[in-house]
């Protein structure tokens, strides 16, 4: 017996999620048998090749980039700033690209940021090491000057992959430039902060970055509000 063809719409939803996972970066999707063999019955395509039950890891993430060359800021890097914590963490924090000491140590947020943003975990209650953390840029723009916007074109989809391979319940932006590349959004950090939003299901806040708050210390209450937001959303596991 031939199955019944799915309600309308239920194509266009389909369809939606898969262009959004691809938008992801993901390149298969998981099948079980049972749906291989419903799609052969309804004759669409998908005959011949049986797509990985297997998401990429970290670790196949690390391996593509390489040794990378795709834009100018691997002429004057020293290492690529790829990202470190648990994989499988619940919250990662994503931050701008790496600085001096970053680009020195090849590890993110090791410098007086990164160590005002240790506090900062530490204040809610966990380690660098149950977080993930890493940043929308993996090498150092010289003089730390901002990205730009071909920068964050060609290197975020590493980061997209990353937050694809976690799958955390919670992602916290530090500021402008995480915000608004993980957001698509132009608002300024002062108006996204302070509330959650949706990023492909996982609960995102952003906030301001740590090397403002060493710049501006009495936003440090703001930050502190979020952070509250953070764990209490955290500790009840409404991610
Ligand atoms: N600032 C960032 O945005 N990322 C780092 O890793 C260090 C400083
Ligand atoms: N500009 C940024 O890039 N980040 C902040 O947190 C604030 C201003």
């Amino acid at each position: 017996m031939k199955p019944s063809p799915p309600p309308t719409g239920l194509f266009d939803e389909i369809k939606r999620s898969l262009l959004h996972l691809k938008e992801m970066g993901c390149k298969s999707i998981p099948c079980s048998e049972k749906s291989l063999n419903i799609l052969h019955a309804w004759k669409h395509g998908i005959r011949t090749t049986r797509p990985s039950m297997k998401s990429e890891s970290l670790n196949d993430i690390r391996a593509d980039l390489g040794d990378c060359r795709r834009c100018v800021l691997c002429e004057k890097r020293t290492h690529i700033v790829f990202g470190e914590g648990d994989p499988h963490a619940r919250l990662v924090f994503v931050g701008e690209a790496p600085g001096y000491d970053e680009d020195q140590q090849g590890t993110p947020f090791v410098g007086e940021a990164g160590q005002l943003l240790t506090r900062i975990i530490q204040a809610i209650h966990l380690t660098r090491e149950q977080v993930y953390i890493c940043n929308v840029i993996k090498c150092r723009p010289p003089g730390n000057r901002n990205p730009e916007p071909l920068e964050i074109e060609t290197c975020s989809p590493f980061l997209n992959r990353q937050i694809q391979a976690i799958r955390p319940e919670f992602i916290c932006t530090l500021g402008k430039f995480a915000s608004q590349t993980l957001l698509k959004q132009e608002i300024p950090i002062s108006k996204l902060r302070g509330q959650f939003y949706d990023y492909h299901g996982i609960r995102l806040i952003p906030t301001f970055h740590p090397a403002y708050l060493l710049r501006n210390p009495e936003k440090k209450r703001a930050v502190w509000e979020d952070m509250k937001l953070l764990m209490n959303a955290y500790a009840t596991g409404q991610g």
